[in-house]
């Protein structure tokens, strides 16, 4: 497949030249500097509608995973679209608050809430606590009784299901630290209906991320599915059905089902189960709808390799770094004629470990270049950091054939921030 081949919807070459939506990307980083990220609206958009057609008949709930980039001007723009929020912190609780996303439309997950991010959530009144463990039930309970209230709960059941992923974002195995398997979420929900303070009024699951078949979803609803029937049984009402994210996208040859696949491979089970659905998904929605914009500083080659040293790092996006990620990279100008190449593209920080690409075949590059990295709309900010004291890119949101930056590139002020240095220092 050749790289053109293999651009998102809202990408495309016009005369040699890369656009998003109709916008030059090569203005983009004349005007705001490199390197930067560049979201699509449109594809966003296009994204969130097709969840919410897809599983409308379901009452569902798209709760946007905000940790897949939690850029205020997403939110806002998912908030109007009546997107909820799937929270893991008090910082992504406030964020999506401040987004405008209302209470009842967020759920929160994570096997480490504290006590008061649990106060901060009942206060505001959202929607569902996703548990993940008895001691953690406790607390909220006790939570819950001093703020005079009654928690939303749902447990997170581990349905021991393999997502056929990378193992770091596998999560519904029963060796991993999310959830409860099905006979401990039993025993919650017991425990919880018995607490004057506790609401146990759904039930949730997440089993991993970038699954590309349906398969797993399948698996791992049919057994919610048994657990909601032992449930009501017990005379456990469940009403709300969340079924987490997950779905995958494309960075290189994968091909992941749409949403409207995954609704048709798990319709009779959400039919079954008669609850309102909830939907947590993230990297689906803003994944290939970003692309990280990078400069070519030099290109050194060695007895070994070609390096194509850029002006991004591992610190603005690590998932090649961490989990050995593919994403796909195009010239965003002037590739004709240049002979393919075998590349190590790499960044300026101090490690080894500092790659985008490695043994990447791509026209060559030369210093000056300008270079765009595919698929990084989800996880690449939201994980970036200041690490060998660099300053984390701008982020541009391209909408109907304009630009607007959403945020600016850090200055070194940025980084003082929040240290404490005596004058006499
Ligand atoms: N719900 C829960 C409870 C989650 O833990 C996650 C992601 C999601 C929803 C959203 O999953 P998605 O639809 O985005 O697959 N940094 C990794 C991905 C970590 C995913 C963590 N949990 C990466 O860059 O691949």
């Amino acid at each position: 497949m050749t790289p053109e081949a293999a651009l998102p919807r809202c990408l495309r070459f016009r005369g040699g030249k890369l656009e998003m939506e109709g916008v030059a990307l090569a203005s983009l980083a004349e005007k705001y500097g490199t390197p930067l990220y560049v979201y699509s609206w449109g594809d966003v958009r296009r994204r969130i509608a097709s969840y919410q057609e897809a599983f409308a008949e379901f009452g569902v709930l798209v709760a946007y995973a905000v940790k897949a980039n939690p850029n205020l001007c997403l939110l806002r723009r998912a908030a109007a679209m009546g997107c909820g929020a799937d929270i893991v912190s008090g910082g992504e609780l406030d964020r999506a608050l401040r987004a405008g996303i209302s209470a009842e439309r967020i759920v929160f997950a994570g096997v480490g809430k504290s006590r008061t991010e649990m106060a901060a959530a009942l206060r505001a009144g959202i929607r569902l606590f996703n548990v993940e463990s008895i001691p953690e039930l406790e607390l909220l309970g006790s939570v819950a009784k001093e703020y005079g209230t009654k928690a939303p709960v749902a447990v997170r059941v581990n349905p021991d299901v393999d997502p056929r992923t990378h193992a770091y974002v596998a999560t519904g195995k029963k060796e991993s630290k999310f959830g409860l398997d099905i006979r401990a979420a039993i025993e919650a929900y017991r425990a919880a209906s018995a607490h004057p303070n506790l609401d146990p009024i759904g039930i949730h699951c997440h089993i991993g991320s970038q699954i590309t078949s349906t398969g797993p979803f399948v698996k791992a609803v049919e057994k919610i599915g048994r657990v909601i029937r032992e449930l009501r049984g017990l005379g456990i009402e469940i009403r709300f059905l969340d079924i987490g994210g997950g779905l995958g996208i494309r960075y290189q040859d994968e091909t992941p089902p749409a949403p409207a696949e995954l609704a048709a491979a798990v319709k009779p089970f959400l039919k079954a189960s008669e609850c309102r659905v909830i939907l947590e998904p993230g990297r689906s929605i803003v994944g290939e709808a970003g692309v990280l914009l990078t400069r070519v500083h030099y290109v050194k080659q060695t007895p070994i390799h070609r390096y194509v040293i850029v002006d991004a790092a591992m610190n603005d996006l690590l998932r090649p770094a961490l989990y050995g990620a593919y994403h796909p990279i195009w010239h965003v100008e002037g590739k004709e004629g240049r002979p393919e190449t075998t590349c190590e593209i790499v960044g300026p920080v101090c490690e080894t470990g500092d790659f985008l690409a490695k043994g990447r075949v791509m026209p060559l590059p030369v210093a000056g270049d300008l270079l765009a990295v595919g698929s990084a709309g989800a996880y690449g900010m939201a994980m970036s950091s200041n690490y060998n004291m660099r300053l984390r890119p701008a982020e541009v949101v391209v909408d109907g054939g304009q630009a607007s930056l959403a945020r600016r590139r850090e200055t070194f002020e940025d980084l003082y921030r929040c240290e404490e240095v005596a004058e006499d220092e």
